[in-house]
């Protein structure tokens, strides 16, 4: 097989190179087009445009596959730990025991921020979306870590912020929770794990002994590990595209978490559960619903349903359906929105319109009902999946960095006005 595409533009053929990945899958490098042209391409919404090359998470939406480092997102769910998927992810490989535990205790002990932070967060109102509050604390970070901002950082600086973004995180995270209550914080309690540590700074009481339920820590570690990476996303390609300026990893996570809050990203999981709450007020006509869905003169679509690159199952809505099922049953809850997803999942697999489109329930389809089980308020849910790709940030982060990608800044064709004298307004 030839490793040259040829491109033809106006009669002239240009020779340009075939880039070839380790899943077989084939590219043209079109670097040189302009320069050999004149030509350059143009990809709205970067549909069929790859902007790296990357070692990270491999996924193939037409299979339904999805892997971290090569290992399957079944397998890493059911038996791995999100602490050990973030070294995957970060790192490249599995860590060792002594590894795991050490990268472990490196989180535990930076979990604490700052005081002055807080000071930041009582400037917050109430009403501020907890998204918007953790952004500019994660930004914050900036501020107290001054060294981190040098575009030459040595290494030992660069492995200190991604200890302390892991480790600060969830504290940002429940303190964001914390604020739009009213509630006094709670301090991070270092003897314990990941999740059980963000559970208490949740919902701990001044007055009461707290002790996370297994079944929450559990279901929320699974989480975690669906969310971690999804390759080039919008967001982790906003983390890239910012660090690639040479913005520190701190500013680079605090645009990626703006980039995830929108409803057609990561908003998508508060926007599911709030569609469904809206269908069972409204009486529970699911069919009314999947109407609206498919009308081109309404804007509402059928939220937590469809993906850019998943074309026929997205595999984490696979793992997420049977957990959501299992978390309800554990802790004996009984949610009537998740009937009316299921009814509107089981319409939209046999609906004309869903099918030709190859629409399928997506990761945030049913998180938000899991969310929801385990005391986790809607406005919550993005800056939950903002904890869970958190790692994948990360590692795309580094990846750019340590492969010194070009700074990113794509070309575009002008449409405007073309070149006309200035008229004072006095003459208008
Ligand atoms: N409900 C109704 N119609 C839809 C939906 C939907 N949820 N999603 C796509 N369509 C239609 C769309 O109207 C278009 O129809 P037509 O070809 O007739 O114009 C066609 O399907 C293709 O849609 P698109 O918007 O061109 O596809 P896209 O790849 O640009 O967008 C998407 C992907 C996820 C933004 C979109 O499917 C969507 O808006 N879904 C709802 C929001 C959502 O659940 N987002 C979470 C994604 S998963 C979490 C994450 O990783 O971010």
């Amino acid at each position: 097989m030839s490793d040259k595409a040829e491109i033809k533009v106006n009669g002239s053929s240009y020779e340009l190179p075939l880039v070839k990945g380790t899943e077989d899958e084939l590219a043209i490098d079109i670097s040189s087009l302009r320069a050999q042209s004149g030509v350059i391409t143009i990809d709205t919404g970067f549909k069929n445009t790859g902007s790296t090359k990357s070692a990270i998470t491999f996924l193939d939406g037409e299979k339904g596959i999805l892997r971290y480092r090569g290992y399957p997102i079944e397998q890493l769910a059911d038996q791995s730990t999100f602490i050990e998927v973030a070294y995957l992810l970060i790192y490249g490989s599995l860590p060792s025991a002594s590894e795991l535990s050490d990268f472990q205790q490196k989180i535990t002990t930076h979990t604490l921020v700052h005081e002055d932070i807080k000071k930041l967060l009582d400037g917050f109102p109430s009403t501020a979306h907890p998204m918007g509050v953790l952004s500019s604390l994660v930004t914050s970070l900036t501020a107290f870590y001054p060294q981190s901002l040098d575009p030459n950082r040595p290494e030992e600086e660069v492995e200190m912020s991604i200890i302390r973004i892991l480790a600060k995180m969830p504290t940002f995270a429940a303190w964001a929770f914390k604020n739009q209550m009213g509630h006094p914080v709670n301090y991070p309690d270092n003897s314990l794990d990941y999740c059980s540590n963000f559970l208490k700074m949740m919902f701990a009481l001044p007055t009461e002994k707290f002790e996370a339920d297994p079944v929450v820590t559990a279901a929320l570690d699974k989480l975690l590990i669906l969310h971690a990476d999804h390759e080039q996303n919008c967001s982790a390609s906003t983390v890239r595209i910012v660090g690639s300026s040479q913005a520190s990893l701190y500013a680079s996570i605090s645009a990626g978490i703006n980039a995830l809050w929108g409803p057609l990203h990561g908003g998508a999981n508060q926007a599911v559960i709030e569609m469904l709450e809206n269908i069972r007020k409204d009486g529970g006509d699911t069919k009314k619903w999947m109407a609206k869905a498919k009308d081109k003169n309404d804007p509402f679509r059928l939220m937590g349903f469809g993906h850019r690159v998943y074309k026929n199952f997205d595999p984490r809505a696979k793992i997420i359906k049977k957990a959501a099922d299992d978390v309800l049953e554990k802790l004996g809850v009984n949610d009537p929105v998740l009937d009316i997803a299921k009814g509107l999942e089981r319409e939209a697999l046999e609906d004309q319109y869903f099918v030709d489109r190859k629409l399928y329930p997506n990761v945030d389809f049913y998180s938000g009902i899991i969310y929801k089980a385990l005391g986790i308020p809607p406005e919550m849910f993005t800056v939950m999946f903002a904890l869970g790709r958190l790692p994948g940030w990360i590692a795309q982060w580094k990846e750019m960095s340590e492969n010194k990608e070009p700074i990113g800044r794509p070309r575009q064709v002008y449409v405007g006005a073309n070149s006309r004298d200035y008229v004072p307004v006095s003459k208008r």
